[in-house]
């Protein structure tokens, strides 16, 4: 009977949450790669990837494909979503006479945390999707800031009562150097590197008036369709057994995110004004990698959706939208779209997480909800 009790009064509660909520945001402003681009890399020629111009990218919830990495939504269009915001536009769309009073999406599939020169010096130049890096994407903004507001005043009003995503980003300084032979020993000395861009890259926004920000983790890259691909090993110990993920390259998404997290301390002594909120996309992720029938995975959460076979189904001469790949007729059953990017349904789960708890900290969502008899 009290169990019964408790699980209604917790449903109904969470309900309310949601109702009430009188924290609102006028806008979003949104930087990174490939997880949150909306349609900038389309936009801006998408050369490298050019199958994301068509079906089935974007099947699910848009029903024709609109430059997003998915099936359907991204993490941010659920976080729009949930604030009443519509979803982000492209930074790029600014010539078709786009309004964004609610706020811009400057992610760019395939863009890095650091600079292309670092790549070039590295001699990885060359694979590089993009040139439009955070430093670019951060140059984009600062340029269409002067169409938002005009006194600094009338900025600092507006920057308040807008929320700054800054990533996911700094996966693809990795992947670009794993993908061509990089050992994680070479990679790891680049991490405090990336995490200094990314803490850079947080300070000049605060500079320019933002006051919340949401700065998310890396996802687990060893539960990752590609990464499980490339470095498949015959060594059983390679894996955790408990969900089949490569826990080595796990261990570096947890290295990268531990450092941003001391990064992010660092920020927060530096600007005690501002809220800086950290995103764990490894925990949300991690949640239904664990548990997928719980998530409605029932198709797994390592294989991919759309692909052109091989264990994971992830086949790079065949990769989702090119001759010899299919896509799967139920993505939500799927935690991994094409072998690099998630599903809406995973997507969601992580916005979820981030939105409602327990994956913010602090918690995105401020409620003035007192737990206790008082209530
Ligand atoms: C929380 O309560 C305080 C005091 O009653 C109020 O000023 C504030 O606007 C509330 N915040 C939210 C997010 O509802
Ligand atoms: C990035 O810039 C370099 C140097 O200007 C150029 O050679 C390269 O083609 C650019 N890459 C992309 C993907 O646009
Ligand atoms: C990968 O794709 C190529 C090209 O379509 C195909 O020849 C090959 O059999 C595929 N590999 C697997 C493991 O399915």
């Amino acid at each position: 009977m009290k169990f019964v009790f408790l699980l209604t009064c917790c449903l109904f509660f969470r309900a309310a949450i949601s109702l009430s909520n009188s924290q609102q945001y006028e806008a979003i402003f949104n930087f990174g790669d490939s997880l949150s681009d909306t349609g900038n890399f389309l936009l801006s020629g998408a050369l490298a990837f050019p199958v994301i111009a068509k079906l089935p990218y974007g099947e699910t919830f848009f029903r024709h494909a609109t430059g997003r990495c998915s099936d359907g939504r991204l993490v941010v269009d659920f976080i729009a979503e949930a604030f009443g915001l519509p979803h982000l536009p492209p930074y790029l769309a600014l010539s078709k006479g786009q309004n964004f009073k609610h706020g811009a999406n400057f992610a760019v599939a395939g863009a890095t945390a650091l600079d292309p020169d670092f790549f070039y010096q590295q001699q990885v130049g060359h694979t590089l999707w993009t040139n439009d890096s955070l430093s670019v994407q951060l140059g984009w903004f600062k340029k269409l800031k002067p169409s938002l507001c005009k006194t600094k005043q009338e900025c600092n009003d507006y920057f308040k009562k807008s929320l700054f995503v800054l990533g996911e980003i700094g996966g693809n300084d990795y992947n670009y150097a794993y993908f061509v032979g990089g050992t994680r020993k070479q990679l790891k000395a680049s991490v405090p590197l990336v995490v200094e861009a990314i803490i850079r890259a947080a300070s000049a926004l605060i500079e320019e008036g933002a006051v919340e920000l949401l700065v998310p983790g890396n996802l687990p890259i060893g539960c990752s369709a590609v990464y499980l691909t490339l470095f498949q090993s015959p060594n059983k110990a390679s894996y955790d057994q408990r969900n089949g993920c490569l826990k080595a390259y796990n261990g570096f998404s947890k290295y990268h995110n531990e450092q941003l997290k001391r990064g992010l301390e660092t920020l927060r002594v530096k600007y005690p004004h501002a809220r800086i909120i950290y995103a764990d996309y490894y925990g949300a992720a991690m949640r239904f990698y664990h548990a997928p029938h719980q998530h409605g995975f029932y198709s797994g959460t390592l294989t991919a959706c759309c692909g052109g076979g091989g264990p994971y189904n992830f086949n790079n001469s065949a990769r989702c939208g090119h001759t010899g790949s299919v896509a799967c007729k139920n993505p939500s059953s799927f935690a991994n779209w094409d072998g690099i990017h998630l599903t809406e349904a995973a997507y969601a789960h992580i916005a979820k997480g981030l939105i409602y708890g327990p994956s913010t900290s602090p918690p995105l969502l401020i409620t003035n909800i007192s737990i206790g008899p008082s209530n």
